[in-house]
């Protein structure tokens, strides 16, 4: 299967610098071997999937809401993402973990929402500092794997994608090293084998930037990267898409 190599801009950009961003990404970024997908604010979305070639760039957005309709204020459905032609949405991410105190019953819900939608749901888990000093590392993926996952049907393995994002490693310039991201994404995959019976993807994220990348992508069980900061110029995420 090909690598995934996926740009989320988070809460960087506004929706001008968004649609600005996308321009840059379609004029440098010509092709790749791996399959490509930009994660923009909701409110961009549309323009960013105006401006990039389909073939190359999958859309994804970065949350979505628990249910799929309703008297929900402020949410975003995962029915009206599809419309807007996206096909990857975040689920997790530490961020929201953290910043909103979402947990994992919530995001049970939102997994079940983007599969319902038809949408490929990408659930984020990781440690953090103090658990990874204390050897728990293993433990707490499972958990957050069980917790979200258990008893869920998934139709096929590309219809879910597992993102490894250590807590520590986000957005501090200090990545995990390849060899033990390569080690710990075994592990997940193995537990995801006896949870769910599939074999989703399992990308590695975490101050990914074009001087690891290469190292990243060279393992056979780290199937692509979640980039952050280094996705917001063209030319440093045409460069981690290089290798
Ligand atoms: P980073 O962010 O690449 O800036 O560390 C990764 C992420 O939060 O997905």
């Amino acid at each position: 299967m090909k690598k995934l190599i996926l740009a989320n801009w988070k809460m960087h950009l506004s929706f001008k610098e968004s649609e600005k961003l996308a321009r840059d990404y379609r004029v440098q970024i010509k092709n790749s071997t791996a399959e490509l997908g930009v994660f923009p604010d909701f409110s961009a979305l549309e323009v960013v999937g105006r401006n990039l070639p389909t073939k190359l760039f999958k859309l994804g957005a970065q949350d979505l809401a628990p249910y799929l309709k309703g008297a929900y204020t402020g949410e975003v459905s995962a029915t009206s993402l599809k419309q807007l032609g996206v096909k990857y949405v975040l689920v997790g991410h530490s961020e929201r973990r953290q910043e909103f105190k979402e947990k994992s019953p919530l995001l049970r819900l939102k997994i079940q929402a983007a599969l319902e939608a038809g949408l490929v749901p990408i659930l984020c888990i990781g440690e953090n500092a103090s658990q990874k000093k204390a050897g728990k590392t293993a433990a707490v993926l499972r958990r957050q794997l069980e917790e979200v996952l258990f008893g869920l049907r998934i139709e096929k393995d590309d219809a879910l994608v597992v993102a490894y994002e250590p807590l520590w490693a986000i957005g501090s310039g200090k990545a995990l090293e390849a060899s033990e991201a390569e080690a710990i994404q075994v592990t997940i995959k193995g537990v995801l084998a006896n949870l769910i019976g599939r074999f989703p993807r399992v990308v590695y994220g975490g101050s990914v930037s074009p001087k690891n990348a290469a190292a990243f992508l060279e393992w056979p069980n780290i199937d692509g990267l979640l980039v952050g900061g280094a996705s917001l110029k063209a030319a440093e995420f045409k460069k981690i898409i290089s290798g």
